[in-house]
């Protein structure tokens, strides 16, 4: 396979056309941002992490059954995809309050939330990520009623692949985001990244986060949560 021209570059990652028009080429960037985009950073080392874990959690899933947009490892921060016409929703599962559904809703933080939370919001950098309910994604015409079912069922069960995954390695899934797309036969799958820039992740012996909330606390070096994140998968799926 041929690296092609840039076709877009992301806050996190930049992605490249190939020779196939079915594939595209994703390189994970060393960049960390906060406050959508507002406050950046360069943090060495951050692409091999979030590409390292999502290519384990990809293979994870696609070994469960779950179709994801993952096709092959390229590189320690690079990763070979299907081309995929991407839904403008990104879907938050919420297993405990933390963030955003605190100060909305002024719960204790790590509060249980059963049965769990689905959320969207509409993807859009200029407008902040507007929360979006079912009516307005359809009035919309973001998607169907039939993509919206099959969305929600599809991320509750990565959810309960990915909690008992993480339980395993003594790691709590707090909430997570995905994003979904069209492949060109028409099926929508899992697209985007899975890494801690996406999903609150803590640590049950200690209570340390091991994701991005230890920089947008700025609470310290975030590549030592995402390292122990990465060895303690790499450990638990022989990678
Ligand atoms: O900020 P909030 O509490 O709504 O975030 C919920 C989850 O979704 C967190 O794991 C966060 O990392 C993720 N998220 C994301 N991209 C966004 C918004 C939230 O990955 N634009």
């Amino acid at each position: 396979i041929e690296q092609g021209d840039v076709i877009t570059t992301g806050k996190a990652k930049r992605l490249y056309a190939t020779n196939d028009p079915e594939l595209l080429w994703v390189q994970h960037l060393n960049q960390a941002t906060a406050l959508n985009g507002k406050r950046k950073a360069e943090i060495p080392e951050k692409a091999a992490y979030t590409n390292q874990i999502s290519q384990l959690l990809f293979e994870f899933l696609n070994q469960a059954g779950i179709a994801t947009h993952f096709v092959q490892r390229l590189s320690k921060t690079e990763s070979l995809v299907q081309r995929l016409e991407m839904l403008p929703l990104e879907v938050v599962i919420r297993n405990y309050a933390s963030g955003h559904f605190v100060s909305r809703f002024g719960v204790e933080n790590m509060q249980v939330l059963e049965p769990n939370v689905l959320e969207f919001y509409f993807k859009s950098d200029a407008l902040d990520d507007p929360f979006m309910n079912e009516s307005q994604i359809l009035a919309l015409r973001l998607a169907d009623t039939e993509t919206l079912v099959q969305i929600q069922t599809v991320a509750h069960q990565i959810n309960q692949h990915l909690k008992a995954l993480f339980d395993e390695i003594d790691i709590t899934l707090v909430d997570f985001k995905l994003e979904f797309g069209r492949t060109d036969a028409g099926q929508v799958i899992l697209g985007d990244e899975l890494s801690p820039d996406n999903m609150r992740l803590v640590d049950q012996s200690t209570g340390a986060s091991l994701d991005k909330d230890i920089f947008r606390q700025n609470s310290g070096d975030l590549t030592i949560g995402y390292a122990q994140v990465l060895q303690r998968l790499q450990a638990k799926l022989g990678a």
